[in-house]
């Protein structure tokens, strides 16, 4: 596992931005498809702002990616305010040239007896696509990765998982309250996550700084899904100076 440390989590967006661009234009000349695997919450909103920037003003394209969502509440209705559909419309999938056909999220309007099918069709359309080149990924407090919460296997699959506790009081906020918070989400599991060529975490704050430090210098264990990142062979945590604070 590498980490790389900035100044501030501007500073660090802007050269993980820089990464992905990289990466779209190294595709673009090869007449391949660019797939990334993108995350929700706060933490990768100064990326998308960057990225909005360069197809604004430096003319990056997004007319070869092709994107997959970690992740999505169940039950959620694509235009609530709280989705994460309209989460990335309005940080990045509004303001670039992606196709609509070639972005995808997790449906969380299925019925409950459609949603393995569901995500067994998620992951058989990355692998068809030769699987993720770039994963971008946030940190819950507890370790989660995508909704990968405490207890999931290396191994997990996509599937419908339950939110920790923990999860759900830090998204109560946006819910006005716990009791409107959902209990269920779909997540993508942690084998596709490892699977990706490369995986960059990012983590900003003096917040993140025990989970960071357990992740990447703990023992390796289910209990802690990050940590699974320390056996992947292009792994990144990108991080501000005080989510790498206790680091040793
Ligand atoms: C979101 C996701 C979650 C978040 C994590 C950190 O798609 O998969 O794992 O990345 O909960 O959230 P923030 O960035 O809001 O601290």
């Amino acid at each position: 596992i590498g980490t790389v440390v900035y100044q501030n989590s501007t500073e660090a967006s802007k050269s993980v931005a820089k990464e992905i661009a990289d990466l779209i234009k190294v595709k673009q000349a090869q007449k391949q498809p660019c797939i990334l695997g993108l995350a929700t919450g706060s933490s990768p909103k100064g990326l998308y702002a960057e990225l909005v920037r360069l197809h604004k003003e430096e003319g990056l394209s997004f007319n070869n990616v092709i994107s997959f969502n970690l992740d999505e509440y169940y039950p959620m209705e694509p235009d609530s305010i709280n989705s994460y559909v309209r989460f990335m419309k309005e940080q990045l999938f509004n303001h670039v040239d992606i196709l609509p056909e070639n972005y995808h999220i997790p449906d969380g309007t299925l019925t409950k007896e459609a949603i393995s099918d569901f995500c067994n069709q998620y992951e058989a359309r990355i692998e068809a696509l030769g699987g993720i080149d770039l994963q971008i990924l946030g940190i819950g407090g507890n370790g989660h990765i995508g909704f990968n919460e405490s207890g999931s296997l290396q191994n997990s699959k996509t599937r419908l998982v339950a939110l920790d506790h923990i999860t759900r009081v830090a998204a109560s906020n946006d819910f006005s309250g716990l009791n409107n918070t959902p209990r269920t989400a779909i997540t993508l599991g942690v084998k596709k996550i490892m699977e990706a060529k490369r995986v960059i975490l990012m983590a900003w704050g003096e917040g993140k700084s025990n989970i960071i430090r357990t992740s990447v210098e703990g023992t390796i264990t289910n209990l802690v899904p990050a940590s699974f990142l320390q056996e992947h062979n292009n792994a990144t945590f990108v991080l501000d100076k005080a989510a790498a604070s206790k680091l040793t």
